[in-house]
């Protein structure tokens, strides 16, 4: 026990000794046990640097490139708003083509599907999963949204919805927001839009 108590007092005067002192106020220098901790090896930005023929630290963009960001602009088609107003787009803001629309086709089964199911009446295999309150996209107030706003909470997301802006490019986005529509067209046909010769069999 005696020797115990002699070797925990040599060590903690040796930790104190080697330790303690940090952050002391003195005019020497603090011992630094790890000093690569405290002073490493970088450059700041506008310190000289021989590594480079022009001598700086901080290097300017080379010439022909172009940052992601400067292409972006506030127009309507990159955030269904129109420029200069709080309004949504009421209709898609590019051409709506056979093309895009089987994009948006395989885009919603990919990205949409699993929660609002095929249909899109919100009955897609995570509700097998406990995701029960997914919606309607039938519901007369979605069918009602304007474009824009859809294509809003695809980018957003929406209460309990999650936003996919980052998953689904802009193009993709607008045609899923064109799949919808004909979605809940579906629904929402009537007999005159039926080519002439099939109308008599839908009596
Ligand atoms: C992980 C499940 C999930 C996925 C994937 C998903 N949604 Fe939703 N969505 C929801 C849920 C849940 C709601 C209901 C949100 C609420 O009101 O709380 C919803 C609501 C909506 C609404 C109604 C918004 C409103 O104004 O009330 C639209 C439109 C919609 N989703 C479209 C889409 C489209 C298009 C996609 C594919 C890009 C998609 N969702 C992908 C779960 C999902």
């Amino acid at each position: 026990m005696r020797y115990f108590l002699v070797v925990l007092l040599m060590t903690s005067a040796a930790v104190w000794l080697v330790a303690g002192k940090r952050g002391d106020a003195t005019r020497k220098p603090p011992i630094e046990i790890f000093d690569d901790m405290v002073r490493q090896v970088k450059f700041r930005p506008q310190q000289p640097n021989g590594f480079f023929a022009n001598g700086r630290t901080s290097q300017g963009i080379v010439e022909g490139t172009v940052s992601r960001g400067s292409q972006y602009q506030d127009d309507a088609i990159n955030t269904g708003i129109l420029l200069g107003t709080t309004n949504f787009v009421d209709v898609i803001p590019v051409p709506v083509t056979a093309s895009l629309m089987a994009r948006g086709s395989q885009r919603f089964d990919i990205s949409c599907r699993p929660c609002h199911g095929a249909l899109g009446d919100g009955n897609g295999i995570t509700k097998k999963f406990g995701m029960g309150v997914v919606a309607n996209l039938h519901d007369p107030r979605i069918v009602q949204l304007a474009d824009g706003e859809i294509f809003q909470t695809i980018t957003h997301g929406k209460n309990l919805m999650s936003g996919y802006g980052a998953n689904i490019a802009i193009e993709d986005r607008w045609a899923i927001v064109a799949y919808v529509r004909a979605l809940q067209r579906t629904r929402l046909a009537t007999k005159d839009d039926m080519p002439e010769e099939f109308r008599a069999m839908a009596q």
